[in-house]
């Protein structure tokens, strides 16, 4: 593999954050001072303009671009590049004023007043026709200037609009997906249900929260054509930046847990993945180590997107956020750790929200680099400062991958689906939770696993693991089953192959679509059990785990059973199972199983396939990053204990250090080692 690195100008990591100068411009002593900070504490980017339309265009047609030209110069003159935005993330109130029609509608059809930010139509196209004649200006003016290194695409997308022209699109994005035939649309959403029956296409409206919210088919569309039109609507910006400054790449920053965008369809459209990266740290409900590996699956879940390079953490914190419901302070030392594992997780950025704490409105206290205070010698100033040195210190690991021999199945839409669905209980539905819990299985045993859509190529891998796979797209039932053929290990649990893509059951048992021949169970009642309720599944080693929440009352035909059922009425029948299918094992875990076990069956596949795997002691994370032969192997400490590892060898780029055997870790310690 060919190191890929994402900017071939900047000699190593990006360093950077969001800049507002627009904020400072009547105070030249500060923005002289930005500088002269960004260069101590080790900065090599900046993020300029995500929200300056109303600087840059005070008045319809009269521009103001000098003040933008002059910053980006002068970063550049210090070593520091920029990634612009598009102005698309806020508008002025000229135009929401003279357009209305750039406004959204919301779910109850209600026209949203002017303000806030991410709130334009996604069809609009005078909207589309303001942004499109302000980014040509600014691509015009500063798009060619050799500090800038990337587009950086609107900001967050996200949010539906309900206003005519889009429920116009919707009927004709149904109308094209169903062949102009309504007939069509209504056996794919069981119309005759309820008398749900429609004539025309132009008939349906989205599901407005006083309108039809019962139809399956009709919410899952609603959500796939929102994805769509959004996804439409940033290829618009794209076009344009291609057509004007082709040679410089986009980017757009993808959310955390943002369940209303299938981010896998945006993803095929730019260049580099960034995403902004802000876990609910020293919360009250979990460990400091759950919410760093439960952040780790989201690394995971972005570099999956476009694995062959690294991708990029846009936004972090440096200190606290604002809008918590308690908004705790980054203890000291958090700051390193958390930005070393984004690296470690094939980041080749660290990027802040924000450089520097505005005077005024509403994201005045959100954390930053340069705080009210002004000074470079604040502790998160120091912080800040530290890890720009260490992050000098790795900068050979820019443009390097994680390779992963396992994958986590993931989609949107199964998520959607999943969502909708009437039965189980909503509380404990947790799609995220459960491919998130996974995820933190194959970490404890340092195996590199990447997180993908179903329709992504299984050929790279030894082991997939398909939680809850509910709604099976399309010939995925049948790349399974050439996977498993070929001596792949693959692992479903209870809830899969229920619904096709248009949520209509399976006849004939689940899972369907084949997927019954393939573990040789059928899942004949699935149990949604109270959170008082437990259950557990007894192995024939005499081990055992507990279960939880939903239980699968299986028939098994040719698989092995490994496991049965400890109480209930359906005690002593299967709960997990193993079927060899051509050269490899399909496993059926029918009940939601503690860890212990889980963590028994990973092995389990990773020993049938020489997957390498490790003992790793608890609290530590573990990645590797490689290309051109080179090796960087991350070894991350989450607890205040000092750790040890064992059998590691090279040398430790953040202290010059030769180790040859055992890793010491102090508290929150990092260590990346070369060999
Ligand atoms: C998001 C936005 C930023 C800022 C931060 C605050 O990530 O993109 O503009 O509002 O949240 O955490
Ligand atoms: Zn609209």
């Amino acid at each position: 593999m060919e190191k890929k690195s994402l900017f071939p100008v900047v000699n190593g990591l990006l360093h950077g954050g969001d800049y507002n100068p627009e904020q400072w411009l009547d105070r030249p002593d500060i923005l002289e001072e930005d500088i002269r900070m960004m260069k101590k504490a080790g900065m090599n980017s900046a993020t300029l303009g995500v929200f300056s339309w109303s600087v840059y265009e005070p008045f319809e047609g009269e521009y103001n671009f000098k003040w933008l030209e002059d910053i980006i110069d002068n970063l550049y003159k210090n070593g520091i590049y920029t990634i612009l935005a598009t102005p698309s993330g806020a508008r002025p109130a000229w135009l929401d004023e003279k357009y209305p029609e750039a406004m959204r509608v919301d779910c109850y059809g209600h026209r949203n007043h002017h303000g806030a930010r991410h709130n334009h139509c996604m069809s609009s196209p005078v909207y589309r026709e303001k942004v499109s004649n302000i980014i040509h200006r600014l691509a015009e003016r500063v798009g060619k200037h050799s500090g800038v290194i990337m587009w950086h695409i609107s900001n967050e997308f996200g949010g539906e609009c309900y206003c005519p022209l889009c429920i116009s699109r919707f009927q004709n994005y149904l109308a094209d997906k169903f062949d102009n035939d309504i007939s069509k649309l209504n056996h794919a959403w069981w119309n005759t249900f309820w008398s749900h029956n429609y004539n025309r296409f132009d008939q349906i409206e989205p599901p407005f929260i006083n309108g039809e919210t019962t139809s399956m088919g009709l919410s899952l569309e609603w959500k796939r054509f929102t994805t769509w039109n959004m996804n439409d609507y940033m290829k618009s910006e794209i076009k344009l930046l291609k057509n004007l400054t082709p040679e410089i790449p986009v980017t757009t920053n993808f959310m955390q847990f943002y369940d209303e965008l299938d981010y896998n369809v945006m993803a095929d459209e730019i260049d580099v993945i960034s995403w902004d990266s802000y876990p609910h740290l020293h919360n009250d409900y979990e460990s400091l180590c759950k919410t760093m590996t439960n952040n780790s699956f989201y690394h995971a879940v972005m570099r999956s997107m476009k694995k062959e390079k690294p991708f990029m953490m846009m936004e972090s914190a440096p200190g606290l956020v604002n809008w918590a419901l308690y908004n705790k302070l980054k203890r000291p030392g958090i700051h390193k750790l958390f930005s070393m594992q984004a690296v470690a997780c094939g980041s080749d950025t660290v990027q802040y929200f924000q450089w520097r704490k505005g005077r005024g409105s509403f994201e005045q206290y959100h954390g930053a680099v340069v705080d009210h205070l002004g000074k470079d010698d604040t502790r998160i100033f120091k912080e800040v400062e530290e890890l720009g040195a260490s992050l000098k210190k790795i900068s050979k690991t820019a443009g390097t991958i994680i390779e992963a021999k396992a994958a986590i199945l993931y989609d949107w839409d199964n998520k959607w689906a999943i969502g909708n669905m009437k039965g189980l209980s909503e509380n404990t539905k947790n799609y995220d939770i459960v491919c998130t819990d996974f995820y933190n299985n194959f970490l404890r045993l340092g195996i590199e696993v990447d997180v993908i859509a179903s329709d992504r190529d299984f050929i790279h891998y030894n082991i997939i693991v398909a939680p809850m796979l509910y709604m099976l797209r399309p010939g995925v039932a049948d790349r399974l089953k050439a996977f498993v053929n070929k001596g792949g290990q693959l692992l479903a649990t209870y809830l899969t192959g229920y619904v096709d893509i248009d949520q209509l059951c399976y006849l004939g048992g689940f899972p369907g679509d084949g997927l019954g021949e393939l573990f040789g169970v059928i899942s004949e009642e699935i149990d949604t059990l109270y959170p008082s309720d437990s259950n557990s599944a007894e192995f024939k080693d005499g081990s055992s785990g507990s279960i939880k929440d939903y239980a699968e009352i299986l028939r098994v035909n040719e698989a092995k059973v490994l496991a049965t059922y400890g109480h209930d009425f359906y005690k002593g029948t299967p709960v997990v199972t193993a079927n060899t299918y051509g050269k490899g094992t399909a496993y059926y875990v029918g009940a939601r199983i503690s860890d212990n076990k889980i963590h028994d069956i990973l092995i389990e596949m990773a020993e049938k396939t020489n997957t390498e795997h490790k003992k790793l002691p608890f609290g530590i994370e573990y990645h590797k990053r490689t290309a051109n032969n080179e090796n960087y192997e991350f070894y991350l400490n989450h607890t205040e204990d000092v750790l040890t590892v064992e059998n590691v060898t090279g040398i430790n780029l953040l202290n010059g250090k030769d180790v040859d055997g055992i890793l010491e870790l102090g508290k929150y310690e990092t260590a990346v080692i070369e060999f």
